[in-house]
């Protein structure tokens, strides 16, 4: 099976979702792949932490969902080589509503993106299980669920992997489209680690070798509107986003 539409999903907000699609995106664009990252949250944090401003496009993921535009017509090139963005805007959240009453719907980003011409796909999803996700879990043919390493990590979980079972047809026993990946990591949490572990249990087969350690540089590069490779290559944030896309590459 093909892994090279990538959905990065989970319902519960401030996961590590964005930071996950920005620097996964910019990680397989430095391994020579051509990547398009697709912003599908109207937060639009992947649109502007790749330093893209609101009003400085006239087109936007949302023309694409409209069928207004061809997603083509959308995509911008970015600082990085082999990176390049359908960027988002907040106006996406009404369209997200004008959606609902639609035949197919949930379709729309599979036929958008059909065609297309990159190496991989990555989708930044908002933190709901609404239509928009759900376009991007049809969409997908790989899914990333990035797991907070926290107290409440695990709220929703079942909820979200009953979604992806239903939308994906999937058997998790057998699941080699899904990954989750850990976020935030401190060993420091040693008995909330071994809580969210024993959690995790039924889904351990799934989770990647690699996590990502909490990193202060990871919070910053947002803010300096970079990837974390631009921002500071020799953190931890870089290291770890780095060998997490060459474990997917060598899946
Ligand atoms: N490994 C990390 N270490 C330190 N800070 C992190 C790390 N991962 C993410 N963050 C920070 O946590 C916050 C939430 O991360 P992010 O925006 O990626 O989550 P999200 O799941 O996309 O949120 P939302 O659900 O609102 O879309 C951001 O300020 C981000 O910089
Ligand atoms: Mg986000």
């Amino acid at each position: 099976m093909d892994n090279n539409i990538i959905a990065i999903i989970n319902q519960k907000g401030g996961v590590g979702k964005t930071t996950t699609s920005i620097n996964f995106a910019a990680g397989l664009a430095m391994r020579n792949k051509k990547t398009l990252l697709i912003d599908l949250d109207p937060q639009a944090h992947s649109t502007v932490g790749l330093g893209i401003e609101p009003e400085s496009f006239t087109f936007s993921i949302t023309d694409v969902l409209t069928r207004k535009t061809p997603i083509r017509e959308t995509i911008l090139p970015l600082r990085t080589e082999n990176l390049f963005l359908v960027p988002s805007h907040i106006r996406l959240d009404k369209i997200e509503q004008q959606l609902a009453p639609e035949l197919f719907r949930e379709t729309f980003l599979k036929k958008a993106i059909d065609g297309v011409d990159f190496d991989y796909i990555v989708i930044d999803c908002r933190p709901t299980l609404g239509t928009l996700t759900i376009n991007a879990l049809y969409a997908a043919n790989f899914i990333i669920v990035p797991c907070e390493m926290g107290r409440y990590a695990l709220d929703g979980f079942a909820d979200l992997m009953e979604t992806i079972e239903h939308v994906k047809n999937a058997d998790f026993n057998k699941a080699d489209f899904i990954r989750i990946l850990l976020t935030k990591c401190d060993s420091r949490n040693k008995v909330s680690n071994d809580w969210i572990f024993q959690q995790l249990e039924p889904f351990k087969h799934l989770i990647f070798n690699t996590y990502i350690r909490r990193n202060e540089a990871l919070n910053q590069s947002q803010m300096a509107q970079q990837s974390i490779f631009d921002f500071k290559a020799d953190s931890v944030g870089s290291q770890d986003y780095e060998q997490v896309v060459n474990e997917f590459l060598s899946l």
